[in-house]
């Protein structure tokens, strides 16, 4: 336990305690005469059900059969057709034996069985050229050993199996506080929130808005930036201590899903309504449909990187995830979730909220270290007119957020309103823009909301965070000053 509210595992260990117990009575019930009515009953209704049971495996047995008859002869006699069809198990049969799992061992369809009949669509068979830069090669054995200076953030063609030396100590450094500040979602108490949100007079009806909107956004979000790193990112970034940390990243991206998905269970929320958000809302759905190209065609198979066009497709699609969708996008919805946990409402999403901002702080920081290091090693890709074309990127990102303040806050709520959120993006986007070296945009444009800056990632998250991981450590609670 890591702090002292009810243990969010122990009503989960409960139920299947009981469960368990259950099961033992009734076994146990019906072995034994029966010399109690309560016993008698649970004894009477466990031999309904295996009669039932033995009914309904007759009936099945006897539909096997003639379906069986109907088919091919020839391929439904076979032993292993018949085994399957009369004993497979599926959901709803209870538990099921070892032994007659182990009966249909083997029976499963086969797909392809046999490799020399299967259609060559390939002539090509070696592959190793594709292998090159992943990690996968074949081991070459004596091989020289590996010194610092072979390493390369991208396009490098040393061993990736080898963690040291190390040469981006920055990026070890993120993986190892990444893992300090391990959290999970269900450490955090969600009871006041369940109380407030069934409360009819607990919240208005824009505030119910913000909140499920957010879900919304950030549900699907954070499995598309998932996707995003194992599918499209990984591959391509050729150096072992910052794989290592998208590996955690990959985790604590995983984590974030689930934070959203206890938060929908905790509060009864429709999950069907929540994660299909970004397919039927439009404020929600414009922000992945802008991030989505970025990320396909780097996920394309037959993409590598190696050549000046490639490579800054490679970064053009960092900077859009990193720096715009993590860096830009995220921060509307943070900082009305945030308030809500400053005015003592919907503390408990709050709380998931700040954890998750605390990770995507990082993430966004590790993203813009391996940008300026890619830019370190290849200055041919910082071209004028790549930058110029990062900063539209930039300024149609602020554009497509502030929409999105509008679209989910209207009227305006606990003291915030769309014009503040347009103030702050611009403030962002100047911070973003002058973190990878491209001029700043919003001239003059400053902070509206100074109370995002203890708790986010700008001056003085590392003293705010540090604090926490002590807390964390030894049992504490997020307090909201
Ligand atoms: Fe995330
Ligand atoms: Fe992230």
């Amino acid at each position: 336990m890591l702090n002292n509210w009810d243990d969010p595992f122990a009503q989960f260990a409960n139920k299947k305690n009981n469960a368990t117990n259950v099961t033992t009575s009734s076994t146990s019930t019906i072995d034994q005469s029966a010399e109690q009515n309560v016993s008698q009953n649970v004894s009477q209704n466990a031999e309904n059900v295996i009669r039932q049971q033995v009914i309904e495996q007759q009936a099945n047995e006897q539909k096997a059969t003639e379906a069986a008859t109907e088919t091919n002869a020839s391929v439904a006699n076979t032993p292993v057709a018949n085994v399957a069809v009369a004993k497979a198990p599926h959901a709803g049969d209870g538990i099921v034996s070892n032994e007659a799992l182990m009966a249909t061992a083997g029976a499963a369809p086969q797909v392809n069985p046999i490799i020399e009949d299967a259609p060559q669509t390939d002539t090509n068979t070696d592959l190793s050229g594709d292998l090159t830069g992943t990690g996968l090669e074949e081991i070459e054995m004596g091989a020289k050993r590996i010194q610092v200076d072979d390493k390369k953030i991208i396009n490098c063609r040393c061993d990736l199996n080898q963690l040291v030396p190390f040469k981006y100590d920055w990026a070890w450094q993120k993986y190892l506080d990444g893992c300090a500040n391990h959290w999970m979602p269900q450490e955090i108490n969600m009871t006041a929130d369940l109380a407030l949100w069934r409360d009819p007079n607990g919240l208005t009806d824009d505030e119910r808005t913000v909140i499920k909107r957010n879900l919304g956004f950030f549900a699907s979000a954070d499995s598309l930036v998932a996707n995003n790193l194992v599918l499209a990112v990984y591959k391509h970034i050729t150096n072992p201590e910052c794989r290592q940390y998208l590996l955690r990243q990959s985790f604590e991206e995983a984590v974030h899903t689930h934070a959203y998905q206890y938060c929908v269970e905790s509060l009864g929320l429709d999950e069907g309504e929540i994660f299909n958000m970004y397919r039927e809302v439009p404020a929600v759905a414009r922000k992945a449909e802008w991030a989505l190209p970025f990320t396909q065609h780097l996920a394309d198979p037959n993409f590598h990187t190696g050549t000046p066009e490639n490579d800054q497709k490679l970064l053009r699609e960092l900077i859009a995830f990193y720096v715009v969708f993590e860096g830009i996008f995220f921060y509307v919805g943070f900082t009305q979730i945030l308030s809500m946990g400053r005015r003592n409402k919907m503390t408990g999403v709050a709380e998931q909220f700040q954890y998750i901002l605390r990770d995507e702080s990082m993430h966004m920081n590790f993203g813009i270290d391996v940008i300026n290091q890619i830019k370190i090693e290849n200055p041919h890709l910082w071209t004028a007119e790549f930058q110029q074309e990062m900063v539209d990127l930039i300024r149609d990102a602020v554009e497509i957020e502030t929409q999105y303040a509008r679209d989910t806050m209207p009227r305006g709520i606990l003291g915030l309103n769309a014009p503040m959120f347009e103030e702050y993006l611009q403030f962002i986007a100047n911070r973003r823009c002058s973190q990878i070296g491209l001029p700043e945009q919003y001239k003059g444009a400053t902070n509206p909301f100074p109370w995002m800056s203890e708790v986010l990632d700008l001056k003085k998250e590392k003293n705010f965070f540090e604090t926490r991981v002590t807390e964390y450590q030894t049992g504490g609670a997020l307090s909201w000053d």
